[in-house]
């Protein structure tokens, strides 16, 4: 039998995006924390932010219009429970972070908030023109790597959840990538933050690690998934065949950039908000344009000064493509961004397994709806991991839990490594499916071609100790989630658009839910 170490902790953390590291942070001031973390530290979605993050804190604004706003961008989905616990902790939350050392741009001494779609006011705070994330990831990881209690492990590929007798979860199986063996990780509470599933589709702006790990380790625990059919299509990513699609952060239309066609047509014109109309209203209006032609981002009207002031890491990724967005206009399409759905979680990020929270993007506590708010995912990731920290510290105050014992894991042996492949899925060939069926439009006869592929792969695929193997099988994994849960909603609501169910949704809140082996979407 193999030798398999073990490691013992207070809190486990999984990911090392902005919800991971700060809930670490706020986790260390009361117990051991570990950190695992499946390339380098600062390697997630959240370092590729550009717009920013959304707070209520400029004087003309207020929670509950920042409320009123999320509510409306989510299409009738959202858990105003859970939306106003986002909107009135996030002022706090954003504070702490300025205090731990993000520093965002200011303007005569006070900090400079801009517009994004659906927002009704000026709230989204911004650093180093266009490079937000970066910043906060930044500040992060210097706070982490000087704290004591938090131990950090980078390379450790998180394969699965582990549980006890009594379906606790108890701590994690891991992959290290640099010696290839497992790693157990016992915990007294496990913290999923592992992010999206960007990369489910060919054309998306998320990083090569945004895999959905946590989601299909979830999944396959028995977690409840919710609103999987959810995901978010960001209206302009770098349209450029063969070149990435990289961000073209929405702040550029909110500063005044015009959405033109081919003709120089300005085509959002008669939409309500225009260029600023929610997020899935604007992507779709650029897809229909584009059967027509190409679409392009016209930065004139913000000014020449001021895009290379607020935008410097657009203008300069630009501009190293060979466009200088001072002149020419730039290409455009949409591209896959973000998840709205995932583990189901309250509002204390609890997940439906005892001892498992969620938080950030592969988390779904309902705060997003069927369509996110711009610039509302980190302070999504800020608020709920703090108040996963506070529902960890009430628990242990208020009873003993033991620590976990390796004696104690129950292993399923379903979910065994095997040592060789028997067949070969390449990710290319889902991210086509998932794009061409499962996507931006979506109708019954393409969802179901693509869940019966996927289903097929799925069943034939049984991966070794390969990093990129073991994430197409999360990816299998969350795609027939997404596309199951996509078939099952026949109407369009904010990111689920379905051609054959076109006309608006039922003003009910009607969440699907999805269990492995009980049921599927429900
Ligand atoms: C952007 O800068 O457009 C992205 C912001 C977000 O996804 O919230």
């Amino acid at each position: 039998l193999e030798e398999v170490r073990v490691h013992s902790t207070g809190v486990l953390v999984l990911g090392s995006g902005i919800a991971g590291l700060y809930t670490a942070l706020k986790a260390s001031e009361h117990f051991d924390v570990t950190v695992l973390t499946k390339k380098g530290l600062p390697e997630s979605n959240t370092k590729h932010a550009q717009g920013g993050i959304a707070v209520a804190l400029e004087e003309e604004d207020s929670p509950s219009l920042h409320y009123e706003d999320t509510l409306y961008a989510g299409a009738g989905l959202c858990e105003a429970d859970a939306v106003r616990a986002l909107v009135e902790d996030g002022p706090l939350r954003v504070e702490e972070l300025i205090r731990m050392g993000a520093h965002f741009d200011q303007k005569n001494g006070r900090l400079n908030f801009t517009r994004e779609a659906a927002h009704s006011r000026r709230r989204i705070l911004h650093a180093n023109g266009d490079a937000t994330g970066e910043e906060i990831e930044k500040a992060l990881v210097a706070q982490t790597l000087g704290r004591e209690r938090i131990l950090v492990r980078e390379e450790q590929f998180f394969l699965d959840l582990l549980k006890n007798s009594q379906g606790e979860v108890i701590g994690a199986l891991s992959l290290n990538g640099k010696n290839h063996k497992l790693e157990i990780y016992l915990a007294k509470a496990v913290v999923l933050a592992t992010g999206g599933l960007g990369q489910l589709y060919c054309y998306t702006t998320n990083p090569g690690v945004a895999t959905g790990d946590g989601m299909a380790a979830a999944y396959r625990a028995g977690a409840q998934m919710m609103d999987m059919e959810f995901v978010q299509f960001h209206p302009t990513a770098l349209f450029i065949p063969g070149a990435k699609r990289f961000l073209i952060s929405e702040a550029v239309r909110g500063e005044g950039a015009h959405l033109v066609n081919a003709h120089g047509e300005r085509f959002m014109e008669d939409v309500p908000g225009k260029e600023l109309a929610p997020r899935d209203v604007v992507a779709r209006a650029i897809w229909r344009e584009r059967a027509k032609g190409q679409v392009f981002l016209d930065f004139r009207p913000i000014g020449l000064e001021k895009v290379t002031q607020r935008f410097p890491l657009i203008y300069q990724t630009c501009l190293d493509y060979g466009i200088n967005v001072l002149e020419d206009l730039l290409p455009v399409a949409p591209a896959a961004h973000y998840m709205m759905g995932g583990v189901r979680t309250d509002q204390q990020g609890r997940t439906s397994l005892p001892y498992l929270y969620a938080c950030g993007e592969c988390a779904c506590n309902g705060v997003h709806g069927a369509n996110r708010l711009a610039s509302n995912s980190l302070l999504d990731g800020l608020v709920f991991g703090a108040r996963i920290v506070e529902d960890i510290v009430k628990r242990a105050q208020s009873s003993t839990h033991p620590s976990p014992q390796v004696r104690d894991v129950v292993m399923d042996p379903e979910d065994g490594l095997e040592s060789h492949s028997k067949a070969h899925v390449e990710r290319e060939n889902l991210q086509e499916v998932m794009w061409e069926y499962v996507g931006i439009i979506r109708e019954k006869e393409g969802l179901e071609k693509a869940i019966n592929l996927l289903d097929q792969w799925d069943s034939t695929f049984h991966p070794g100790r390969e990093i990129e193997e073991l994430e197409i099988k999360n990816l299998l994994a969350v795609g027939v989630c997404v596309a199951r849960a996509a078939v099952a909603r026949q109407e369009s609501r904010g990111g689920h658009y379905r051609s054959d169910y076109p006309e608006g949704y039922a003003h009910t809140i009607n969440h699907s839910i999805q269990i492995r082996g009980i049921n599927d979407v429900g």
